[in-house]
C-alpha cells in the first residue's frame, strides 16, 4: 500500500547548497513530496525531536548540531516508504553507506550525515506531526 515517511535535510547539507540535489535524488527515487518546509530548530525543539536518544553519549552534540542552521523537513509518499527511503539514504555512518545513496554522496560524518529518515511507520507519523501538525 502507498504510505509515508518523514525526512529532514540537515544543517550541513543546507549550508552547502545541497537542498536541490537531495530533493532531486528523493524524487528520482520515486517519492512524492507531500509536505515541505525550511525551518530553523531551537535547541529545545531539536532536543524534543531526538528525545529518544537522550541517554546516548552523542545527544548533546546532536542537539547543538541540529539547531546550528536551517533544516528542510518533508513528508514523502511512496509504496513501502519507510524501508525504501532508508535504502535510498544509506547507512547512518557514511563510511558504511552504499554507492548511489544520499549519504554516500552528501554526508560528511556519522553526525553530519546530510539526512534523517524515519525508522518505522509509527515514528514517521509522530515526526511528520512534529512539523506539520495533523
Ligand atoms: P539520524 O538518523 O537522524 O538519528 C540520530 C542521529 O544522531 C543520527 O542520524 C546522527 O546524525 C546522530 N549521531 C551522531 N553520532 C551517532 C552515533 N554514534 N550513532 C548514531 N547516530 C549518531
Amino acid at each position: 500500500a502507498t504510505n509515508r515517511t518523514f525526512t529532514m535535510i540537515k544543517p550541513d547539507a543546507t549550508k552547502d547548497n545541497h537542498i536541490g540535489g537531495i530533493l532531486g535524488m528523493i524524487e528520482q527515487g520515486g517519492f512524492r513530496i507531500v509536505e515541505l518546509q525550511k525551518v530553523e530548530l531551537t535547541p529545545e525543539r531539536a532536543g524534543e525531536f531526538y528525545a529518544v536518544h537522550k541517554e546516548r553519549p552523542f545527544y548533546g552534540d546532536l542537539v547543538k548540531y541540529m539547531s546550528s542552521g536551517p533544516i528542510v523537513a518533508a513528508i514523502l509518499e511512496k509504496d513501502n516508504a519507510v524501508a525504501d527511503f532508508r535504502t535510498l539514504i544509506g547507512a547512518t555512518n557514511p563510511a558504511n553507506a552504499e554507492d548511489g545513496t544520499i549519504r554516500k554522496k552528501y554526508a560528511k560524518s556519522i553526525e553530519a550525515n546530510a539526512v534523517h529518515g524515519s525508522d518505522s511507520d509509527e515514528n514517521a507519523e509522530i515526526e511528520g506531526k512534529f512539523f506539520f501538525g495533523k
